[in-house]
């Protein structure tokens, strides 16, 4: 990966990318629902009254679920592209549009899910965004993610976009330890961990590495 590309330059390409390819993105995943036995899992355990914040929410697929079941949600995420396709599938969807390394109200949600999106965010930013999610959380709150493992960061292909053959798509992948250690210097404790093999490409066109659902307490 080019060394020269600084961490602000990663994440406004991420944005870019994904406001070219919301049509196409949303068309395949905006409203299919892969994980839907962890999903289910987890909200068997929540609080009837748990607000929760669906950061880097995309179309707001999930968002959608968890007010359907009666949960107050709300999605999150900085492309209003993927915003504008959240309106056409799920128009009830509450929507802010901003980047999550902004910091915003803190203490207010008992849960954050975090799906597919933290492997956008630049490796030297993931302590301020952890921090934001920690604030964020009320006393015991509660995070849930999904990640990619593997190492290091590189730009992906991603199959809705091509430029003239470059790869383009900012991903940074976790290690096991990279994601205690994290939650750890965070203050988070695991409670949950469930490492699920890809079967061939996933959601980005990408074989072979597998993802890992974390679910962590606000210590
Ligand atoms: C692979 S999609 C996942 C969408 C959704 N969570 C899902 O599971 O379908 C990644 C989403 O993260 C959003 N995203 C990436 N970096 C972000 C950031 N720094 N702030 C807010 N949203 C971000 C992108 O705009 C995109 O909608």
């Amino acid at each position: 990966m080019d060394n020269n590309i600084n961490s602000i330059q990663k994440r406004e390409s991420v944005k870019r990318d994904y406001n070219i390819i919301a049509d196409e993105y949303s068309a395949e995943f905006g409203r299919k629902y892969e994980d839907i036995e962890v999903v289910e899992e987890f909200m068997s355990k929540l609080k009837a009254d748990s607000k929760i914040l669906d950061l880097g929410g995309g179309t707001g697929k999930l968002t959608e679920l968890f007010i359907q079941r009666g949960y107050n949600a709300i999605c999150y995420d900085f492309s209003k592209e993927m915003m504008r396709k959240s309106k056409e599938f799920y128009p009830n969807v509450p929507y802010i549009l901003d980047d999550m390394i902004e910091h915003f109200e803190n203490n207010s949600f008992d849960v954050i899910i975090t799906f597919y999106s933290l492997f956008h965010i630049p490796k030297e930013e993931l302590d301020k965004v952890f921090s934001n999610i920690y604030d964020l959380l009320k006393q015991n709150g509660v995070l849930c993610f999904v990640v990619q493992l593997g190492n290091g960061e590189d730009f992906i292909d991603e199959p809705y976009l091509k430029e003239n053959g470059k790869k383009v798509l900012y991903f940074n992948f976790f290690t096991k330890e990279q994601i205690n250690e994290l939650l750890q210097k965070h203050n988070f404790q695991k409670i949950y961990e469930i490492e699920k093999e890809e079967v061939g490409e996933n959601e980005l066109g990408e074989d072979g590495n597998n993802k890992i659902f974390i679910i962590a307490k606000k210590k």
